[in-house]
């Protein structure tokens, strides 16, 4: 193009990719080019890009050089109308239940609800409800950023003292991971099944099942919720929420269905005394309230499920959420510990050794690059992620201030900085692993059988609340779920 020639006045251009001066009339060859610019040619490298969230894609936004940017947690949630999780909220959580706010609460990785409110006016007054978590096992190990939400939900169990169920969607590992077979992923489900009870779950209260093996033999009404569900949701709704296209398996566009209806409690009868052999679901029931801690890439799951509870036969409240960030890879922000990239993460299977020498020669710091600069200068634990780890992992507010004041100051050297965090993730992680070695078949077993479970709730509600009054709340939960998300 003219503008481009010589006729324009120009005799060089610079390459986009690599800042690099070629003369125009000789196409430049791809080592000139650089292998940023190859990279991008691939589409490995994505330049100026916005982060892009949903339950398969986690990509945070890259700058003008292709550079990951830090995830923008703040617009996620005013994207998807959430509300960030604030103090008063937390305040009123303490004064109901007389337990300090979880670490992860009070220093944000939880930091984003969707009626959290309501699930405290029900505990307030003393009525039923109930935790949902859940996994997909694409693997039989797992790393530290799978953990968090089954250890804050072991935490949420504890305080509220409610029944849990804990989905293993080794369907959706199948259906959406090409390589994985159906019998792969039921034995990865084991597995994480064992390890998710290592978190030390009470088994009168939790419920731990297998969709592929749950569903076909005792889960008779959580099929008909799906398939109830399914019937209410049209291909345009999934299509937006998942980036469905027309060549996507049909078992794919299915999927959503169950994954949203095991937020409904009529899909466990067993739990609370239903009879699972009956046609009819519990009206009672579908009525309990559910309260779902998960990563915040799974929203758009329940958001389909909060515009749908109100439209079933038996109306379901929509269900409350608490959102997780992701948990930082080693290498910084804008990464997520990923299980296939194994420096990225720390495996809950890793050595103590291992551990050492991961955070010791992975974990970005942002201390100085020599220890007299770093007693002149000092470093920035705002980017550093031992630091951020450790906030994390030590539940002692004064012990973390100091930290980072020391480390502001140079003070305190990187490697002293990163010794810390070594000894709290050893900790966390030899927990769970002698935990691990006493889950025999049998306890696994106990945990996957369904069953009626037993909780006791809050011990001091309000005032206990007449049959009326339960009625009501029925029939408002219908008229409520049937708002807008
Ligand atoms: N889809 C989730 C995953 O791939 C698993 C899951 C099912 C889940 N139900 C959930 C996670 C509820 C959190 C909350 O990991």
């Amino acid at each position: 193009m003219a503008k481009d020639g010589p006729a324009a006045g120009k005799d060089q251009k610079k390459t986009a990719a690599s800042n690099q001066t070629v003369q125009w009339w000789k196409l430049p060859t791809l080592e000139e080019l650089g292998q940023e610019y190859q990279e991008e040619q691939k589409g490995k490298v994505k330049k100026n890009k916005a982060q892009e969230i949903d339950p398969w894609t986690v990509e945070a936004a890259t700058d003008e050089h292709g550079q990951s940017l830090a995830f923008d947690y703040e617009a996620i949630s005013r994207e998807w109308a959430t509300k960030l999780i604030d103090q008063p909220l937390l305040d009123r959580f303490e004064a109901l239940t007389g337990k300090r706010p979880h670490m992860w609460l009070r220093r944000g990785l939880f930091f984003s609800h969707r009626d959290l409110d309501r699930i405290l006016d029900c505990y307030e007054r003393g009525d039923d409800f109930f935790l949902y978590t859940g996994r997909g096992p694409s693997s039989d190990s797992m790393h530290i950023g799978h953990t968090i939400s089954f250890e804050f939900t072991k935490w949420l169990q504890d305080v509220f003292d409610v029944p849990l169920v804990v989905m293993l969607t080794d369907d959706e590992k199948a259906l959406f991971k090409e390589k994985l077979t159906f019998e792969e992923v039921m034995e990865f489900a084991r597995q994480n099944a064992k390890d998710i009870i290592s978190f030390g779950f009470d088994v009168k209260k939790t419920f731990i099942y297998s969709d592929l093996k749950y569903i076909p033999y005792n889960g008779g009404h959580m099929m008909l919720n799906a398939w109830e569900f399914s019937k209410l949701v049209n291909f345009n709704q999934v299509r937006g929420a998942f980036g469905f296209n027309g060549s996507t398996s049909t078992g794919r566009i299915f999927f959503p269905s169950l994954q949203c209806v095991a937020a409904f409690a009529t899909s466990y009868p067993h739990i609370w005394g239903d009879d699972p052999d009956s046609d009819f679901r519990s009206k009672k029931t579908a009525a309990i309230p559910c309260l779902i801690p998960c990563g915040v890439d799974q929203d758009p799951y329940f958001r389909l499920v909060r515009e749908n509870a109100g439209r079933m036969k038996n109306k379901s409240p929509k269900p409350a959420l608490l959102h997780a960030k992701f948990f930082s890879a080693l290498q910084g922000p804008g990464g997520k510990m990923s299980a296939s990239i194994p420096n990225s993460a720390i495996f809950m299977s890793d050595t103590m050794n291992q551990i050492k020498k991961k955070i010791n020669s992975y974990a970005f710091s942002g201390g100085q690059e020599t220890k007299e600069l770093q007693q002149e200068l000092g470093g920035n634990p705002d980017v550093d992620v031992s630091y951020q780890y450790i906030t994390y992992f030590d539940d002692d507010d004064e012990k973390i201030a100091k930290i980072a004041d020391d480390y502001r100051k140079g003070k305190l050297l990187t490697g002293e900085l990163k010794a810390i965090c070594i000894k709290l993730l050893q900790e966390y992680v030899k927990r769970f692993q002698d935990n691990r070695a006493k889950v025999t078949d049998d306890v696994m077993k106990s945990f996957m059988t369904p069953r009626k479970l037993e909780w006791k709730g809050n011990p001091n509600p309000k005032k206990p609340e007449s049959k009326q009054k339960v009625a009501d709340r029925t029939k408002q939960a219908g008229s409520a779920g049937a708002e807008k998300s």
